[in-house]
């Protein structure tokens, strides 16, 4: 192929930013071969500022749509409306998407009306069950039904693949592209007067919660149970960077202001969040990035959730599913916390998500599909 490969990334909020980012700065390496425009959707406005400020990468197009406690729907109309245009007037020869956000479905659907070819990052993740999470796992299979390029992290993902008859051919195994961002953040020595309100000669519990299927009175259970073991042992802060939601700002400032042993921090940008993990003892979260990011920073981490799609850190053992049962949390919560052979075997178990080069093979996988390489990137194992 003689002329340049142009390459449009689609991306919303934080963690499509966050794993996105890695990728982008290598398509730019590699200006020879393509041209990189990237379009912000702003379905987080500060979250995704805060990404973008950190790996400075400047959108070509803002689309600046988000809204306060915005619907799905409204999130999904001003997507594709506003893409529409774009990609009749660029033309891309591919649109990168990422992961399984409403950003991901709407930016997909756009680019297949407009006939444009998809590259799904992180392509491959499975519950199997609609409603969990809500509405990810929709996003996702959907996305999945359109693209064709899957850049899929795991042999797992690969696997779920072709359960469903997608082409063999048009996957590759590229380990997670949020592995990679660690390269860029974390740093043995880090500190930071945003840590000035942190107590670290306590063992810090770090929690993240902002899934839509958790909010309301299940997630408040959650936190109380939460709440209630920390106040068994006055050697324990929780800190919390409360997401931005105001359906989650509500859940936090109602069940844990006023006390002592809890932090409620604004979000952070990821270089403090990635370097506070590493000085964390354990996690808990909701989160999809964070099941992966922890085990690669030795950190165990109990999973707020009922379902994941992200079994293959419970095989090794780095990361529990512990679910939304308070009771079950509680009793999870006190025994990793007192016993020091468990707490061990997570910390240690072997991170199964990367190895830091998801983006180089990703970027390799680009330029075999249009010929620029013979050969097939070697799969990530
Ligand atoms: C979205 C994604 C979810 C992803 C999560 C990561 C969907 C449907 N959900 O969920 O998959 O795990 O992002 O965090 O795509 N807000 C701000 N400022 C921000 C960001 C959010 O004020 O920078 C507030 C706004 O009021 C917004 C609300 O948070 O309406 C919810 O944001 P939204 O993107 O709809 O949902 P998330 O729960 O963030
Ligand atoms: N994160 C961050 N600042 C915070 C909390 C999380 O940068 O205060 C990062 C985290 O390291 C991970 C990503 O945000 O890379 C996860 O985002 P989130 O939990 O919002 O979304 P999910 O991964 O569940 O889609």
């Amino acid at each position: 192929m003689d002329k340049k490969i142009k390459i449009m990334t689609v991306f919303g909020t934080r963690p499509e930013g966050i794993k996105m980012a890695p990728l982008i700065k290598e398509l730019e390496r590699e200006s020879d071969n393509f041209i990189t425009k990237n379009i912000i959707t702003a379905q987080h406005r500060e979250m995704l500022d805060q990404v973008l400020q950190t790996f400075d990468i400047k959108p070509d197009y803002d689309l600046d749509i988000m809204k306060k406690s915005q619907t799905l729907s409204s999130i999904t109309t001003k997507v594709i409306t506003e893409l529409d245009q774009i990609f009749i007037d660029e033309k891309p020869d591919l649109v990168l998407v990422h992961g399984d956000t409403t950003t991901t479905f709407a930016a997909a659907i756009s680019a297949f009306y407009n006939q444009i070819s998809i590259g799904h990052v992180e392509a491959g993740l499975r519950t199997w069950n609609k409603y969990s999470p809500y509405p990810e796992e929709m996003n996702r299979e959907m996305v999945d039904d359109l693209t064709d390029l899957y850049f899929a992290p795991t042999k797992k993902n690969f696997e779920n693949l072709l359960k469903e008859n997608k082409d063999e051919k048009k996957i590759f195994i590229t380990g997670n592209t949020g592995i990679d961002a660690l390269k860029y953040t974390v740093n043995d020595n880090f500190d930071s007067s945003e840590f000035k309100e942190i107590d670290f000669s306590k063992k810090i519990i770090l929690l993240t919660a902002h899934r839509r299927e958790n909010q309301g009175q299940k997630m408040e259970d959650m936190f109380k149970a939460i709440l209630d073991v920390i106040q068994t042992d006055n050697n324990l802060e929780l800190v919390y960077p409360v997401h931005r939601s105001p359906a989650v700002q509500k859940a936090a400032n109602d069940v844990f202001a006023g006390s002592k042993q809890v932090k409620l921090i604004n979000p952070l940008d990821v270089v403090h969040f990635h370097n506070l993990i590493k000085r964390s003892f354990i996690v808990l979260s909701d989160s999809g990035g964070v099941q992966e990011e922890a085990p690669a920073l030795n950190k165990p981490v109990l999973v707020l959730r009922d379902t994941t799609e992200r079994p293959e850190a419970v095989q090794t053992g780095a990361i529990k599913l512990v679910g939304t049962n308070p009771l079950v949390i509680k009793e999870n919560l006190s025994s990793l916390i007192s016993n020091s052979d468990e707490y061990q075997k997570m910390a240690k178990a072997k991170n199964p998500y990367g190895d830091g080069n998801a983006s180089v093979r990703i970027s390799e996988a680009i330029k075999y599909h249009f010929g620029i390489l013979k050969d097939r990137p070697i799969d990530f194992v």
